[in-house]
């Protein structure tokens, strides 16, 4: 995402703000017992990390995938805490040349969990060279250019790899092959999102009532990053305009003046939503027609709003183009004309049939 199209989102966005890392590492729980959510992930990664204890071995390389804000760098962090081990981190974009991989390769300690986040953007000499360290605890080295080149192969220490990815589409499959444990994370529900809001209130000192976790909870579109930012945007207005208590009517009017709604819809998703229902009468209509209409790129409405809108089933992508669901009427509070909503709600079948 750009800087420009980050400022537009700012408070749903679920990627990181720049000044937000500080604030978010002191939110992250540490140990896999305070991790909330995931069930089924955790389990797993609990049976994977001990039984490599019981054996005294070092456990299968893990692999996290899931959209942002989910928690994939608290689990890898969580997963070196568990195991008592070093842990070294660096990411796909920082790995521009197989070198810069061996070097990190050949350094590792036994034992030590290397974290690399974004593996989907490593460049690809390096995947190949990940591959065989992964596999044979060794790294090729070539020493030497051209004709006269030769491979020295290094031995590395047994370590656990811990990868990344919000886009485990985009990883080849001998790569993703060679990781023993592959962890889907999901969307949280809402009441562990409420779980999560009441253990960040404890951490930052406030007083948060129950149906101000809920209201916040409901509006964080099942992303943690976000049920952290909207905690900390309503109690800058429980401070400055209130008594610093977190109540829901806080809550409320906080969330209104940030143009959060009750589905976590934020100016930007509704006026996308408004021009779909009144202008194109539900579609469906093409993007760029669409993003036109809202005076936007069509990047920005694609990468922006509409992941959120279509996973929240206001607005369907057909052929054809975008089509409005039935609830995006009744969300935005329009009247379909007749023949607008059913169209819409037909093709929205038809489609779904075809595939
Ligand atoms: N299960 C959870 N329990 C409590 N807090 C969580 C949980 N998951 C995430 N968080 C909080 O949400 C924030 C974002 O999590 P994290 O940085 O792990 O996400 P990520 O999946 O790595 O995102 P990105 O793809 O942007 O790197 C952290 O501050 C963390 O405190
Ligand atoms: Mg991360």
């Amino acid at each position: 995402m750009t800087p420009a199209m980050a400022e537009q989102r700012d408070v749903v966005s679920p990627d990181a703000e720049v000044d937000e890392h500080a604030v978010e590492s002191a939110l992250r729980p540490k140990r896999l017992d305070d991790f909330v959510g995931q069930g089924r992930v955790r389990e797993q990664l609990s049976l994977v990390l001990h039984s490599a204890q019981q054996r005294s071995s070092v456990p299968d390389h893990i692999l996290m995938s899931g959209g942002p804000g989910l928690g994939k760098t608290t689990i890898a962090m969580i997963v070196a805490a568990e195991l008592g081990a070093p842990l070294r981190i660096t990411s796909g974009p920082a790995i521009e040349r197989s070198g810069d991989l061996a070097a990190v390769l050949s350094t590792l300690q036994e034992g030590e969990v290397l974290f690399l986040d974004e593996i989907h953007r490593m460049a690809r000499p390096a995947e190949e060279m990940l591959y065989v360290a992964m596999e044979d605890l060794r790294v090729d080295v070539v020493v030497g250019k051209g004709p006269g080149a030769t491979a020295v192969p290094i031995d590395i220490a047994p370590f656990t790899l811990v990868g990344a990815t919000t886009r485990a589409g985009l990883l080849p499959a001998p790569l993703r092959d060679r990781f023993g444990f592959v962890a889907h994370m999901d969307f949280y529900r809402s009441d562990e999102l409420e779980l999560i809001l009441r253990r960040s209130a404890e951490m930052l000192a406030v007083e948060l009532d129950r149906d101000a976790a809920a209201e916040i909870a409901g509006r964080s579109r099942g992303t943690p990053r976000i049920a952290n930012r909207l905690l900390r945007r309503v109690r800058d207005y429980a401070e400055v305009r209130g008594d610093g208590r977190l109540t829901v009517s806080t809550a409320r009017s906080a969330l209104a003046l940030y143009e959060v709604d009750e589905q976590g819809l934020d100016r930007l998703d509704r006026e996308v939503l408004d021009a779909l229902l009144r202008r194109f009468r539900g579609g469906p209509v093409g993007l760029s027609t669409l993003a036109v209409s809202v005076g936007e790129e069509p990047e920005t409405v694609e990468v922006v709003a509409e992941p959120f809108l279509v996973r929240s089933g206001y607005v369907a992508r057909t052929p054809r183009g975008r089509v409005a669901t039935p609830e995006a009427w009744s969300h935005m509070g329009v009247t379909p004309p007749s023949d607008a909503a059913f169209g819409a709600a037909a093709l929205v079948e038809q489609d779904q049939e075809e595939t």
